[in-house]
């Protein structure tokens, strides 16, 4: 009979280790960096006008770097032509990013609806991004394997029993705050156990980097999904597959637990810079369409020139209720005076926010 002990599941023990191993005093020193500049993050949000615009564009950007750490490629092009015109015809590689962002919106509504996170809502995360229906993983056979050498690194529990017992130790720790450790450092450990459980077929990864965000959602240390590590993780993809393997072949919390740390003050800090960025861009936008076409300025259309950077005459039709001839117009004097330019798509015509659309892009 299986016990709740330490090896109870196929050799990974329960969440939580002993918290020695977790609180070592270079991880309290980072932490309190990491959660100041996720304060002053949380706080910046809190006053944005509009946090649409941030929300669009951060999200767009996690889906494709989540995507590129499991080989998923596409560019920012092809990913906004997608979204927003009829014609395209996004590849398969596209079409997968989208659906990352379909999950993580999803995943987003959940939160701040339900205020919890369990297995069920885990499964319908992972459903929406891969398209279909397996759930939990019920079959022996997946194994972690190095791409260059095909040597197996690990194989994660491989029975259902196993692996409901471990998801739900792993959603009691997610959503009950029983010990008093810092929610950034259970952060980086709940993320191991999710990618260590391994409960699906495929969408590991990613579906555990949704979660991430969500669990500052969760615990409060954020109100809008606009923190990623993605992009930071890409580039530390080496660490990142290294940490999590030294956490189960030498019990090295400390090194992991800082390699998500640093991850947060690094890219909140980076997200600070590329708000106050947007913000710049936007007054400035603003001042310029003030001068040069005070008759047709307003605040709400130039948000409208941020919330879509690919913007569309039916979007100002739908949202600022104006009639198609005059939102036409409006775009048009807009690309006279360079805010904008236009690109033609099929029979569609889209006005691109460049000088945005770029610094998402860099961003
Ligand atoms: N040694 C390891 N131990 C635990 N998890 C790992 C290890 N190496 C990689 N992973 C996790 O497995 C993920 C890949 O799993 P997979 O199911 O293919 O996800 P996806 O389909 O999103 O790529 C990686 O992104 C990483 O989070
Ligand atoms: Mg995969």
């Amino acid at each position: 009979m299986a016990t709740k002990s330490h090896k109870a599941f196929n050799d990974l023990p329960l969440l939580p280790p002993k918290q020695s191993l977790v609180e070592t005093i270079a991880i309290l020193k980072q932490e309190s960096k990491s959660a100041v500049a996720l304060a002053e993050l949380k706080g910046l949000t809190s006053t944005l006008l509009n946090p649409n615009i941030l929300i669009n564009a951060v999200i767009l950007k996690e889906a494709q770097a989540s995507s590129g750490i499991e080989n998923v490629i596409t560019t920012q092009d092809k990913l906004y032509q997608a979204l927003y015109a009829k014609s395209a015809k996004p590849d398969v590689a596209t079409k997968e990013v989208l659906r990352y962002r379909e999950a993580l919106l999803m995943g987003t509504l959940l939160i701040k609806e339900k205020r919890f996170l369990n297995t069920n809502g885990i499964i319908t995360i992972q459903k929406e991004l891969e398209e279909n229906n397996a759930g939990l993983r019920k079959l022996p056979g997946t194994a972690l394997i190095n791409d260059l050498t095909n040597e197996v690194i690990y194989t994660p529990p491989d029975n259902f029993d196993s692996i409901s017992g471990l998801m739900k130790n792993l959603e009691e720790y997610i959503n009950i705050d029983e010990d008093d450790v810092s929610p950034l450092i259970k952060l980086a450990m709940q993320h191991y156990q999710f990618e260590s459980i391994h409960p699906f077929y495929d969408g590991n990864g990613r579906t555990g980097r949704i979660i991430n965000v969500l669990y500052l959602i969760l615990k409060g240390l954020l109100n809008e999904p606009v923190l990623y590590l993605s992009s930071y993780i890409i580039h530390n993809k080496g660490d990142y597959y290294r940490l999590l393997q030294e956490v189960r072949t030498k019990n090295n919390w400390e090194d992991w637990i800082l390699f998500i740390l640093k991850g947060i003050e690094q890219t909140a800090l980076s997200t600070i810079e590329q708000i106050n960025k947007i913000n710049q861009l936007f007054n400035e936008t603003q001042k310029l369409v003030q001068e040069k076409l005070p008759r047709i300025y307003s605040k709400d259309l130039i948000e409208q020139l941020f919330v879509h950077p690919y913007c569309k005459i039916e979007f100002l039709v739908k949202n600022l209720n104006l009639e198609r001839k005059a939102a036409s117009r409006h775009l048009n004097n807009l690309k006279e005076i360079d805010v904008l330019k236009s690109l033609s798509k099929g029979k569609e015509v889209i006005y691109v926010n460049e000088k945005l659309y770029n610094l998402l892009k860099n961003g």
